[in-house]
């Protein structure tokens, strides 16, 4: 198998890809490489973090001089780098020109020949909004040249892996659709194509949809690629619905036009007094000083900040998934755009998956606002205690945990027998005082149907005011 999970937090993974040039821990940042553009050198691109890169196999055989290099040198002798290199097949320039000079064909068996770890059929980006017979005819054509796809790449017989891009624009019965027909070619990667005009305008719900309907859909097996994303504000959520690769051509877009990034989103130089980080760039200049440098070195050093800021979000999304602290990192990092916060709430619609995924043994449950009440551990503890037999006829639920009783009650997680008060999550669960109404209603839910359980048993309920109000309001 080309990829194995490690670790598991929210439907997110730490996971393993294994390539011809070695292995890559996922998630994984792809910096995009443009091999005609000298920038950041593709040997640098460890420095700051990358495992793995991504470049162009469209523009290299456009262009004879480099067309030639690599097929006598291969990819990784035309770029200079033993890592692993996907490349991607001039669908983005069919998505943004309308058309490329090229076949399917030609640029699958072209990405093989130079030996690119990872191909990428001439699948065909749909564009947000588009009508559904367009987008449906669109992913005939794509599935076409995927199935065509596979076949070439099985005739190479190598060890490189095939990425399969799942289309459908925004029309979620076709991304379902996609994904299926992808589920049947044997490829190593599913690739969600053709969102990047959905994130340049902070579309990310729809993003999040489409994410969501695609795992809901494929094996968990497989790694899945979200094409085009790039901003380090949006890892954590994305790697939290199960994106397992990234690449960024937005470290040098962003940089060439004087924008910084960073994981709670883009500053422009000009407004930075402060540079909110301590990478060796930020350490070395002040904003000021590097205003008044020549473009080309600014934008360079302004990219690199931009990686190294990238990669470090990407090890903090990791390190997260291996505490199990994922929710607790996406709750943090969606306050930095109300339509990050919106995005997220997506996830409500798709529990099952959620479900599914989430590990329930956890050490700590901070609950950071409204969108805390999503996850499965309130659930899986009402669940549970419903199932607790009763010992006796007559029991004491309790508001105050001065008081001596079978039960308390606690927002958010609702009935909390006394012996689970030290475990998880209820018993390790921080949430502040005056908590939002819809904790206390959560809360409420959990012990009406409690209650409704248990409604031929003596039960005495002492609430405080809140509580019973809360009881009054909450209806059966
Ligand atoms: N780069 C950004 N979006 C896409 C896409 O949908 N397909 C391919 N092949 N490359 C992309
Ligand atoms: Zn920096």
């Amino acid at each position: 198998m080309a990829f194995e999970i490690i670790s598991k937090d929210v439907v997110g993974r730490v996971g393993r890809l294994h390539t011809p040039h070695g292995t890559v821990e996922t998630p994984a940042l792809m910096p995009v490489i443009n091999p005609n553009i000298d920038f950041i050198p593709p040997s640098q691109m460890r420095k700051y973090g990358a495992e793995i890169l991504i470049t162009n196999s469209y523009i290299i055989y456009r262009t004879k001089k480099l067309r030639e290099r690599a097929l006598k040198k291969g990819l990784h002798g035309l770029l200079e780098v033993d890592m692993p290199i996907m490349t991607d097949s001039g669908s983005f320039q069919l998505m943004v020109y309308g058309e490329v000079e090229i076949g399917n064909r030609e640029i699958v068996s072209f990405q093989n020949e130079i030996g690119s770890d990872i191909v990428t059929p001439l699948d065909i980006p749909t564009p947000p909004d588009a009508s559904h017979e367009t987008a449906l005819n669109d992913l005939i054509e794509t599935l076409k040249r995927e199935r065509e796809a596979e076949e070439i790449h099985k005739s190479y017989s190598k060890r490189n892996l095939l990425s399969i891009p799942i289309q459908g624009s925004t029309h979620l019965d076709l991304r379902m659709k996609s994904a299926e027909e992808a589920g049947r070619i044997d490829g190593d990667v599913f690739a969600i194509g053709a969102v990047v005009p959905l994130l340049d305008t902070y579309r990310f719900s729809d993003v999040a949809r489409i994410v969501l309907t695609v795992k809901s859909v494929i094996s968990p097996a497989k790694p899945v690629h979200l094409f085009g994303a790039g901003h380090p504000m949006i890892f954590a959520l994305y790697a939290a619905m199960g994106i397992d690769l990234f690449d960024s051509a937005a470290y040098a877009l962003f940089a060439k036009d004087d924008r910084y990034l960073t994981p709670n989103g883009t500053l422009k130089l000009e407004e930075i007094q402060y540079f909110p980080c301590s990478c060796p760039v930020c350490l070395d200049y002040t904003p000021e000083e590097m205003r008044r440098l020549p473009k080309n070195e600014r934008a360079r050093l302004i990219a690199e900040h931009n990686l190294y800021a990238s990669f470090e979000e990407i090890r903090r999304v990791k390190q997260a998934i291996k505490s199990n602290e994922l929710f607790e990192l996406v709750e943090m990092r969606i306050r930095a755009h109300p339509y990050l916060i919106q995005a997220w709430r997506e996830i409500g619609n798709y529990m099952e998956l959620l479900e599914k995924h989430d590990p329930s043994a956890k050490k700590i449950f901070f609950y950071l606002g409204k969108e805390s009440l999503y996850r499965p551990a309130v659930r899986r503890h009402q669940q549970k205690v419903l199932n607790v037999g009763l010992d006796r006829d007559e029991i004491t639920i309790s508001s105050d945990p001065g008081v001596k009783a079978d039960f308390y009650l606690r927002p958010v997680f609702g009935v909390v027998p006394a012996e689970l008060m030290e475990s998880y999550p209820a018993g390790h669960a921080e949430i502040y005082h005056d908590v939002e109404d819809e904790a206390y209603i959560t809360a409420i839910e959990g012990l009406k149907a409690f209650l409704e359980k248990h409604r031929d048993r003596k039960i005495k309920l002492i609430l405080d005011e809140k509580w019973r109000r809360f009881m009054d309001e909450v209806q059966d």
